[in-house]
């Protein structure tokens, strides 16, 4: 058997990392500016990751939501703790799509409705309702299409408030920063604006935080840079630095009940082991405000190029635009430079999304770098 070929790969074969670089098969060492996709939120292999998921696979690495399953508790205590969200209730699952599947099934469970607002440029998932609201016909296929899902321009109040004027709508799901959109920032008035039109017409407001949360943009959530709060955030990326996992954290007004919502793997003893480490990383080291100060740091440099078109984002979400599709740029960057970084649905855009802890010294070392091929 061959694997199935739906991924355009580099002809790189990655088999070491440590914090913020990785080793190809030949002993090549790269700087890793891209977080195999915004998932190493603590650093390839950090210490403390290593050492509690193999403490945890030694004792037990698997037992089904049968069971009392411990870690859930502290990493649920943990993870309202880092948001500042203590009241609101944890349901885990195994990746950003089945997050959002069923923040939007939960929505419509409670108010009863059908209909669901996504934005233009949106990504959300590749199945059901999370592909149906993502805004790329090409992985919607017929059987994800359908009436239920209206797009809206991102930032667009007008055209929100007309949505919900004449749709029975059940929720909104928006990211804080599109990712694949090309780093694409909502601005606080829209998210104050969805926050007031959810209220009025009973709707939930759901903030995909799967891969502009967990503290990559400079606050756990970056919806809540908005000062409003969102009725469920969904997560998975750099929740457990690279352990398949993704949650839903839902407001106290919903109600759960038996057979809801479920899932066999998500929240088991491995999985949690690995999002308590990073909770734990997060915190001991303030690697959200670190995250802020790297990320204006870049972004500050970055603006000083003159090559750049334009650079947005927060914290080390960062979304580069130049003024011309950026396929070469990133691989003279990945293969004279030995630097890692991310495309995006937009050509002239590329994406920096590294792990929280990098240091001024990795920053500078990228900056070195992107100037150098810049220039040449
Ligand atoms: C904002 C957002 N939501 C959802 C997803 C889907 O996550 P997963 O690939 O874990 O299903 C992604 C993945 O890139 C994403 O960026």
């Amino acid at each position: 058997m061959k694997m199935f070929d739906v991924y355009p790969v580099w002809d790189i074969n990655i088999v070491k990392g440590e914090g913020s670089y990785v080793w190809d098969d030949k002993g090549t060492k790269y700087l890793d500016m891209y977080g195999g996709h915004a998932v190493i939120s603590i650093g390839h292999t950090n210490p403390h990751y290593v050492d509690m998921v193999t403490k945890q696979l030694n004792k037990i690495g698997f037992y089904s939501n049968s069971v009392i399953i411990e870690q859930q508790k502290e990493l649920s205590e943990k993870l309202g703790k880092l948001s500042g969200k203590e009241d609101y209730q944890l349901f885990m699952c195994n990746s950003g799509a089945e997050a959002n599947e069923n923040a939007i099934k939960l929505a419509s469970f409670h108010n009863g409705k059908k209909k669901v607002i996504a934005m233009k440029g949106s990504f959300h998932g590749r199945t059901s309702m999370a592909a149906a609201a993502t805004d790329n016909p090409n992985i919607a296929a017929p059987v994800n299409k359908t009436d239920n899902v209206i797009f809206v321009p991102l930032n667009d109040e007008a055209a929100l408030e007309k949505a919900f004027a004449e749709n029975e709508i059940s929720s909104v799901i928006i990211e804080g920063i599109q990712g694949v959109g090309g780093i694409r920032v909502a601005s606080k008035e829209f998210l104050r604006k969805i926050r007031e039109l959810c209220d009025k017409y009973d709707a939930v407001y759901i903030a995909d935080s799967v891969q502009c949360g967990c503290g990559r943009t400079g606050t756990y959530y970056s919806h809540d840079w908005a000062g409003v709060s969102a009725d469920i955030y969904t997560m998975a990326k750099g929740l457990a630095n690279g352990f398949p996992i993704g949650a839903i954290a839902i407001s106290p007004k919903f109600m759960p009940k038996y057979g809801m919502l479920g899932t066999t793997f998500g929240g088991n003893h491995l999985a949690c082991a690995g999002a308590i480490a990073v909770a734990d990383e997060i915190m001991e080291h303030n690697l959200i405000e670190n995250a802020r100060v790297m990320g204006d740091y870049l972004m500050g440099e970055l603006r000083k190029m003159p090559q750049i078109k334009e650079v947005r984002g927060r914290g080390l979400m960062i979304g580069v635009e130049m003024p011309y599709d950026t396929a070469d740029l990133r691989k003279k960057l990945l293969f004279d430079e030995k630097v890692f970084v991310g495309s995006s649905g937009n050509k002239n855009v590329f994406r920096l999304l590294p792990a929280l802890n990098i240091t001024k010294e990795h920053a500078d070392q990228f900056l070195t770098s992107l100037r150098k091929v810049l220039t040449a």
